[in-house]
């Protein structure tokens, strides 16, 4: 069964009590308990992660190389904006990751405008409210399994008839 390993960054086990007004009232348990619910319709295992300390972070994303995840789902909060190191570990393994920023991170303060991390990801989904999680495991399924065809080598790939 293909896995997705969820890593989320500071501050977010508050989610739900933490400026609701921009990030809503779902509890990190609860967008835990949805983007499970996701896998499950689509038959993907979920693994959940939550730190505030950038190196468990990183870590993580080590060890999801290592146990060989299909995909990661990245909200590295504050982060996003300036961890390089949080960036080089995301490129120090080849796992198709998606970043999700549950407020519209362009329309806020300016700092916020720029992501570090999102640059070592194939997409980033912001302002979706904390949906933006599941809208990312569509994503990665269509995605990575893109990414998987192509770097298959080129004789196990179909074929197309010549027309
Ligand atoms: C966030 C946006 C970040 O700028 C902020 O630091 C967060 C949450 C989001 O999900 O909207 O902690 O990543």
């Amino acid at each position: 069964m293909p896995t997705v390993v969820v890593v989320n960054g500071p501050n977010l086990n508050r989610l739900g009590t933490r400026e609701p007004e921009i990030y809503g009232t779902t509890t990190l348990a609860g967008v835990e308990k949805m983007v499970r619910v996701r896998g499950r319709e689509i038959g993907w295992k979920v693994e959940f992660f939550q730190s505030n300390h950038e190196g468990a972070l990183i870590d993580r994303v080590h060890a999801a190389a290592d146990s060989g995840a299909d995909g990661i789902i990245l909200n590295g909060a504050a982060l996003t904006h300036y961890s390089y190191a949080l960036a080089d570990a995301l490129r120090s393994v080849d796992i198709p990751t998606v970043e999700v920023h549950i407020s519209d991170i362009h329309s806020r303060e300016s700092w916020r405008r720029r992501s570090v991390t999102g640059d070592a990801c194939i997409a980033v989904l912001a302002g979706l409210g904390v949906e933006g999680y599941t809208t990312a495991l569509d994503l990665l399924v269509e995605r990575g399994a893109v990414a998987r065809a192509r770097r298959r080598p080129a004789a196990t790939r179909k074929r197309k008839a010549p027309t």
